[in-house]
């Protein structure tokens, strides 16, 4: 794949929950090593978007191409092998499980090289590894979103997908969280992110989408967005 193609390129996505049209015709693109953000409101269609790329809704048209390849009717594990990830909102972690066994599940349809695997995401995130044998739910929020990130890249993805990683996180938590963001793209991650913390979510992606009600209503740069009018009154609070 050249560099200039999209890793993930979604083209005219409408997804319903029976009677409630949660995307109406969305298309957005991701180029590799690009971090990107959709900013929306509650409701307005990041998690079913993030979730259907990954395979766990049917679309009702549209499509999703990953690599080239079409990918909305495979299902999610298949898509995780291929190289795509979701931490979902609210972390997923398995509050009972240990951090190891939370990291080791990332790695589980892949793991003869898990301990390679485990020592560089200790190296990123060190603060996992001094508590590897504690169980996620004695975690801070903040932790256990770096938890959450960290078990995921046990998976070796190519696209890593998170779904409002600053949720119900203290402002200086929230900006450790976007660090690791920066630092994991630095490393060369190419990453989707999904935020109503606008700003701090724009300082540290390249390029973003707006979604209202189903529908892309506006996209661009980082800073094209941070500097427009409906966005600044909208998600802001400028
Ligand atoms: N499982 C479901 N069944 C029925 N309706 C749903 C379901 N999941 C989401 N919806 C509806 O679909 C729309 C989009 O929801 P979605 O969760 O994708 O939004 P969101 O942008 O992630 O919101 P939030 O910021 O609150 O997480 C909303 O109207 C929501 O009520
Ligand atoms: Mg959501």
């Amino acid at each position: 794949m050249a560099q200039n193609e999209a890793i993930l390129k979604v083209t005219d996505l409408s997804v319903s929950y029976g009677q409630i049209k949660a995307l109406k015709g969305v298309s957005i693109e991701v180029f590799p090593k690009e971090i990107v953000v959709l900013i929306g409101a509650n409701g307005a269609g990041k998690t079913t978007l993030l979730s259907t790329i990954l395979g766990l809704n049917n679309p009702v048209s549209g499509t999703v191409e990953f690599e080239g390849r079409r990918i909305d009717t495979v299902p999610a594990d298949k898509n995780v092998r291929a190289g795509l990830c979701l931490v979902p909102e609210g972390r997923g972690v398995f509050a009972s499980m240990t951090v190891i066994d939370n990291l080791l599940l990332g790695a589980h349809h892949n793991i003869h090289d898990k301990d390679k695997k485990l020592a560089r995401v200790y190296e990123w995130f060190p603060i996992l590894k001094k508590r590897k044998d504690q169980v996620a739910k004695t975690l801070s929020g903040g932790e256990r979103q770096m938890l959450s990130i960290a078990r995921a890249l046990m998976s070796k993805p190519k696209l890593i997908m998170v779904d409002e990683p600053s949720i119900g996180l203290a402002p200086i938590v929230v900006n450790d969280i976007f660090n690791i963001i920066t630092m994991l793209n630095k490393e060369g991650y190419t990453i989707l992110l999904s935020e109503q913390n606008a700003y701090k979510a724009l300082k540290c992606a390249h390029r973003g989408y707006v979604l209202e009600t189903g529908n892309v209503s506006l996209s661009g740069s980082a800073n094209h967005l941070m500097s427009d009018p409906g966005v600044k009154s909208a998600y802001l609070g400028v």
